[in-house]
């Protein structure tokens, strides 16, 4: 299977995940349109992309404007049709301890990293359903499925991800729409540069975690493979991938390990 005549969405494109997805995607014969807040950014994205620029459609959005966004995705099924592929990836990171952190940033994290892509996938499914075909992957995190220092809203977020799209993916068991959740460990991006810290300012540092971690090229391969085969779930990284085992199967390995782990 490729992706040639397929119509793919991804949030989140200017930069990272979405950025390697974007190439990953274009290289399998799909149509691509891409989004974030950047568009000069995308537009870099979509040069990159050669002689299949004229493949990618560059859509600038802020996930924390649900109603605009609504706005956007009924213009471009009006002109394209049914998006196949919604590759919900766009998300912010945090660096911050639950006790200086004010509400108001883990809305804002909230607000972009869950109901963003709640928003998202709200505004294209009716088409999908119509249409009777749609595969929505959803960007979650190994802080998904565990907390992690520093990440308190980051970890509920991607939480509440997974109870949200599992539910999805039941409620559309019989329609013929799939729901693919990818947890990445740590992959070389700027999410730690990008993360938002107690003042909302960015934190501007790179961890030593993530500097070490998979290129973000080789997580989109394996996102291509995973959904190629329809997995309901892909996790991607190193040996720090081994925490869900241990939380799952041994848990007094994981409680040790996670304590001691360093935070960037
Ligand atoms: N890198 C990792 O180690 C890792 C691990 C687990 C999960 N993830 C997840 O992977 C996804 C991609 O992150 P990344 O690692 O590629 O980081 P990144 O390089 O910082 O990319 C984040 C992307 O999200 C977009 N974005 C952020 N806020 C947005 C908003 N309000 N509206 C629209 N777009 C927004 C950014 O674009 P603009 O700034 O142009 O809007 C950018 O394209 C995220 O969901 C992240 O949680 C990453």
């Amino acid at each position: 299977m490729d992706f040639h005549h397929k119509r793919v969405w991804i949030t989140g494109a200017s930069s990272g995940i979405g950025e390697a997805l974007t190439y990953a995607f274009v290289e399998e014969g799909a149509e691509v349109i891409i989004s974030a807040r950047r568009e000069g950014e995308l537009e870099r994205v979509k040069g990159n992309c050669g002689d299949k620029a004229s493949k990618v459609t560059v859509v600038p959005l802020d996930l924390t404007d649900q109603e605009g966004m609504k706005q956007k995705v009924s213009q471009v099924i009006a002109e394209k049709g049914s998006i196949d592929y919604l590759v919900n990836n766009g998300g912010i990171s945090q660096r911050s301890w639950v006790w200086e952190t004010p509400m108001e940033i883990d809305r804002k994290v909230m607000e972009t990293n869950f109901f963003g892509q709640v928003a998202m996938t709200k505004a294209l499914l009716p088409s999908m359903i119509e249409h009777g075909f749609g595969h929505i992957i959803v960007i979650s995190s190994l802080t998904g499925k565990f907390g992690f220092p520093m990440r308190s809203a980051y970890a509920a977020s991607k939480h509440a991800l997974e109870g949200f799209f599992e539910t999805l993916y039941f409620e559309l068991a019989d329609k013929n729409i799939r729901v693919t959740m990818v947890n990445p460990g740590f992959i070389r991006t700027q999410i730690s540069v990008n993360a938002v810290t107690k003042d909302g300012s960015r934190s501007g540092q790179m961890d030593a975690n993530q500097e070490k971690g998979m290129s973000p090229e080789l997580c989109a391969a394996k996102i291509l493979k995973g959904v190629k085969k329809n997995k309901k779930e892909i996790i991607i990284g190193g040996k720090e991938t081994m925490l869900v085992y241990f939380k799952r199967f041994i848990p007094p390995l994981f409680l040790k390990l996670a304590r001691s782990a360093s935070p960037t």
